[in-house]
């Protein structure tokens, strides 16, 4: 027998999204400097802290959990410091973390004191689990403690008129709680806050531990999306973690079910397995001809701040952006891409054999494309020569050509560079002197 207990998966809805695909970008927010920041082995110091808020501003997020300012005084301080030092662009939002516990709230208004605009985040925990283990707290006391704090978040937030406030609310563990009392929570946070059509408030919705599937996910947000009050006044967010390895699939199929905002990090950083990747959802959307409203046409250099802020490294294999994903060292596929290229023209739609997208739109070289090991084939060898050394050979001395290759791979073994196949050639063919 298991020790894990199975999902037991209840219809909720009667599903409209299964054959639906997505045709607008959510409201992104990145919380990179927050849930990612918490992961590290190092967090950030205030130098790294800025130059990640520096780079999510010009990728172009628009929400951006900076922190959690309570919970230590680097995190205070880097609030306040951009609030002073009027780092804050006219048309990004900051967002800040609280736990629901009147000390930790009043702390984190005082951060805020002076900022423009802001998004405040109140969440506690609303899974079975949690209130029977960890807070030893009832239904009814959980529902009373996100009334109060949401209470108290209004209160304080009156005493400051000038700051243009926006209320979220997380029911943490939402994918393990019944949604029927997720709602109950939810709608006691929205009668307090009475948000409007024109001034809404965020609802988010956490998988804090990724347990299921994310079919099941989807179908419980989409039972929330159709039964919580005030529908019209909420922007329904979701914020996936990766613990089953699906975050990406978990936000895609959230959307579908009627979600509105993603909450994430740049290359999956996070707690654990961590926090929904954005650059996936966001130019999965892009291959399919959405526009998401983030710019990553410099990947590697987006990937060079992460790697230097986070002190952890990107995985050559990781969608998108790690060195390799472009790269093709097999034979047929280097053949097929090369006739693909040759065949192309500038205003073609990308229609390319093992190439998803289009390389250069990250500001990736077609070059890094075709690498040469003892895998590859003469389109490759001659492909890479053509490249970088205009070298057209005719295709009898390609075959030739790739036949001395392969002996001198197969013995050493490694990559071979245009460069290396270039000092095999004028030496085979008698051009050194
Ligand atoms: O994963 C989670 O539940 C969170 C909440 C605090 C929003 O990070
Ligand atoms: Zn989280």
């Amino acid at each position: 027998a298991s020790k894990y207990q199975p999902f037991v998966p209840v219809r909720l809805t009667d599903r409209t999204w299964p054959d639906a695909v997505v045709t607008k970008p959510p409201v992104w927010c990145s919380v990179d400097l927050r849930d990612g920041n918490q992961a590290l082995i190092e967090p950030m110091d205030i130098e790294r802290k800025i130059r990640m808020f520096e780079q999510l501003v010009k990728i172009g997020f628009k929400e951006i959990e900076v922190g959690f300012p309570s919970a230590s005084q680097i995190e205070f301080d880097f609030m306040r410091k951009l609030i002073e030092e009027k780092r804050i662009p006219d048309d990004v939002t900051v967002q800040v973390l609280t736990q629901a516990r009147e000390h930790l709230i009043r702390r984190t208004f005082e951060a805020l004191e002076g900022v423009p605009r802001a998004i405040v985040h109140l969440y506690n925990a609303t899974a079975p689990v949690m209130r029977r283990v960890v807070l030893n707290m009832s239904e009814d006391e959980i529902v009373e403690l996100a009334r109060t704090n949401a209470q108290l978040f209004k209160d304080i937030a009156a005493e400051h008129p000038s700051t243009d406030w926006t209320f979220e609310y997380s029911p943490e563990m939402y994918s393990d709680t019944e949604v029927e009392f997720s709602k109950r929570v939810v709608d006691a946070v929205t009668e307090v806050w009475q948000p409007t059509p024109q001034k809404k408030c965020i609802i988010n919705l956490p998988t804090t531990v990724e347990h299921s599937s994310p079919n099941i996910f989807a179908d419980m947000v989409e039972w929330t999306h159709r039964n919580l009050l005030r529908r019209d006044s909420i922007v329904l967010s979701v914020h996936p973690h990766n613990d089953r390895g699906t975050g990406t699939a978990t936000a895609e199929m959230a959307l579908l079910a009627g979600a509105d905002r993603l909450e994430g990090c740049l290359f999956g950083n996070g707690e654990r397995t961590g926090n929904l990747d954005v650059v996936n959802v966001a130019l999965n959307m892009y291959i399919q001809g959405i526009n998401p409203g983030l710019d990553f046409s410099d990947i590697d250099g987006i990937r060079a701040t992460v790697e230097y802020c986070n002190q952890l490294p990107v995985h050559p294999r990781h969608p998108y952006v790690g060195e390799l994903v472009y790269t093709s060292f097999s034979g047929s596929h280097q053949d097929a891409i090369k006739k693909a290229f040759s065949a192309r023209k500038e205003s073609d739609i990308w229609d390319m054999p093992y190439l998803p997208i289009d390389p250069k739109d990250l500001g990736r070289s077609y070059e890094a494309v075709i690498r040469v090991n003892s895998q590859s084939g003469k389109g490759g060898i001659s492909y890479l020569l053509e490249a970088e050394y205009g070298l057209q050979l005719p295709r009898r001395l390609q075959i030739e050509f790739s036949q001395i290759v392969q002996q001198e791979m197969d013995s050493l073994g490694t990559e071979f560079t245009a460069a290396d196949l270039w000092k095999i050639f004028r030496k085979e063919f008698g051009m050194d002197v």
